[in-house]
Order: C-alpha cells, then sequence, then structure tokens
C-alpha cells in the first residue's frame, strides 16, 4: 500500500513508493486506455478536486500535472500569481486555507522558497501537497518521471550506469532531486560543474565530482545537462556565457567523449547555445528531452493516483 501523505521530496520518500509510483507509471504508459478508464472510475468516485497553485512560472510541470488530473477525471483549477489575490499581498498561508475552504484533494504547488510545500503540509488537512518545485529544494516529480525514462529508453536497472549531471547543480532542485534517487539506487553519478556552481554534497561512495567535463562525460551512459539558473545567481558564478559554452557546453564534439550509444536529458526549459547545441537537443538517435516530457503526464497520474486511492492499479489489470 502507497505510504506517502505528501510528494514533498525525495529524500523524505520511502523507496516503497518511489518503486511504487514509478510501476504505476509503467501501467499506464503499456496500457494508457485501459488504465485511463480504470482511474478515472475509481478515483472519480466523490468528484474530487485539484488546484495548481504556481507562484513560479512553469510550462512542463504546470501543464502536465493539469492534463493528468484531467485525465483522472478531476475538477483542475490553475492558480497563477497575476491571475490571483496573491498579487494583492495575500500570504501563501491565506492563499492556501481560502484553497482549502474549497475543499480540494490535491495541491500542487511551485514556489520559490525552499520548503514552501512542506510549510502547506504542515498548515493543510485532508488534501496531499505535491511539491512541484521548491526554491532550490527539490522537484522530485521531475527526478521520477527522469528515471523513469531512463528505464524505458535506456535501461530497466540504473545500478552501475555511468550517468552524467551537468551544468548549474548548485542551483538547481531538479539535480538534487536526481542525485538523491539515482544514488540510492545505485547508478555511479558523475557531477560536472565549474566550482562556482558545485554545492556542498556529502561524501557518497558512488557520486565523483569533476570540474572538467570532458574527463566527466568518459564513457558515460546517460548525461543530463541543466539550465544556468541566472534568476537565482546573486553574484557573477561564471565569466561569460560564451566562455561557459566552451566548457561546459554539450556539443556534439563532446558527445563522442561519452558512450557511443549515450542518451541525453535535460529537464527544460533549455537555453540552446548556452548549456547545449541544437543539434545534440534535437538529435533523433540521442536525445529524449520529449520523451521526457511524454513521461511527465503518465509519472503525474500516477502521483497522484497513489495519493487519492492508495492502491494499485495493477489490482484492475485483466487476467
Ligand atoms: N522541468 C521543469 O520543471 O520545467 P517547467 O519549469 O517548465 O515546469
Amino acid at each position: 500500500m502507497f505510504q506517502s501523505q505528501h510528494i514533498l521530496s525525495i529524500a523524505t520518500m520511502g523507496m516503497g513508493d518511489i518503486d511504487f509510483i514509478l510501476r504505476e507509471a509503467q501501467y499506464i504508459d503499456k496500457q494508457p486506455n485501459y488504465y485511463h478508464d480504470a482511474m478515472h472510475r475509481e478515483v472519480n468516485s466523490g468528484k474530487k478536486t485539484q488546484i495548481n497553485l504556481f507562484i513560479e512560472n512553469s510550462t512542463r510541470t504546470a501543464r502536465s500535472f493539469e492534463l493528468a488530473g484531467k485525465k483522472l477525471g478531476l475538477d483542475v483549477i490553475d492558480l497563477a500569481p497575476n491571475a490571483s489575490s496573491f498579487s494583492k499581498g495575500e500570504t501563501l498561508l491565506d492563499t492556501a486555507l481560502t484553497l482549502q475552504a474549497m475543499n480540494p484533494s490535491i495541491l500542487v504547488l511551485r514556489h520559490p522558497e525552499s520548503g514552501a510545500a512542506h510549510f502547506l503540509s504542515q498548515k493543510l488537512h485532508d488534501c496531499a501537497v505535491i511539491n512541484g518545485g521548491d526554491g532550490t529544494h527539490e522537484h522530485p516529480s521531475q527526478a521520477l518521471l527522469d528515471l523513469a525514462t531512463i528505464y524505458k529508453f535506456k535501461n530497466p536497472d540504473v545500478r552501475g550506469l555511468n550517468i552524467a549531471i551537468c551544468g548549474d547543480i548548485a542551483h538547481s532542485r531538479v539535480a538534487r532531486s536526481n542525485i538523491e534517487l539515482l544514488r540510492q539506487k545505485g547508478a555511479n553519478l558523475r557531477l560536472i560543474a565549474p566550482k562556482t556552481l558545485m554545492p556542498r554534497l556529502p561524501n557518497y561512495p558512488n557520486v565523483q565530482i569533476f570540474t572538467d567535463m570532458n574527463k566527466g562525460l568518459a564513457g558515460a551512459d546517460v548525461i543530463m545537462m541543466l539550465r544556468l539558473q541566472l534568476e537565482r545567481m546573486s553574484n557573477n558564478f561564471i565569466p561569460s556565457l560564451a566562455e561557459y559554452y566552451q566548457y561546459y557546453g554539450l556539443t556534439q564534439q563532446r558527445l563522442k567523449i561519452a558512450d557511443s550509444e549515450v542518451k541525453v536529458m535535460h529537464p527544460g526549459p533549455m537555453n540552446r547555445g548556452v548549456e547545449i547545441e541544437s543539434a545534440v537537443a534535437d538529435s533523433l538517435e540521442n536525445s529524449l528531452i520529449l520523451q521526457q516530457v511524454e513521461m511527465g503526464v503518465k509519472v503525474r497520474m500516477a502521483i497522484i493516483y497513489a495519493l487519492l486511492s492508495r492502491k494499485s492499479m495493477f489490482e484492475y489489470m485483466p487476467k
């Protein structure tokens, strides 16, 4: 049975619940029509409401949670700061308590402050809070969809797989969630960044640190590129964008250092010509970037379904 009351971080989720969501997402991927109907029947009882509260901009996370909720038959309300009383100075807590009075079952929150989702989860009752990205802290549903994408398109077991995470690791909540998930799953992680963009991390046995991208990419099976989060930088962390691209941009030339069957991922939004060359991002052979987006809807359906039903959909599979 699924245990989590909220989805706040990979670090606080048990591996049982992580595997539960990944397995359900695989079922949805394999039998979409059957599961859409079965889930719709199960989750729709009592007509549930999902509120998406995005205090920071989003394309992928906001739209895929919206689509996931709608595919499950929920009433989905999208609330952006400029379309709410947030812009008139209402606090996050007052906004959330007001929304709670409408009896939602799910609240998806994106917020620029680390810890915002955890804070709301302690204040709301009878409502599961899903962290859609909080400051530089975590983005758990992104890490889950990234792993589901690797399982499908690269290898259903990441133990021993060489996975490089490259770029602005210090400011990336996606990196933080992926490091936690992939190291627990036994991947060989290489973190590649200039010193100024590398966070301090505990000494994990299966995590190696590189400042030289050419060394870090050698023989990599999967490369996860990250966007430079200029909006979170208070200082000059890099000399110039051109120099950053020269040393840390993933180009076709640099891709040759990795394994010949390497897969390239990026959570988006991408800055072409800053951290990744267009030819790499658009490569049909190597890039999984759009497959990540597609998997995002399925993983988010699995998350919502797990929080609302606590049961595996496997029970409904035709025998
Ligand atoms: N990956 C991701 O979080 O993208 P959005 O900011 O578009 O949601």
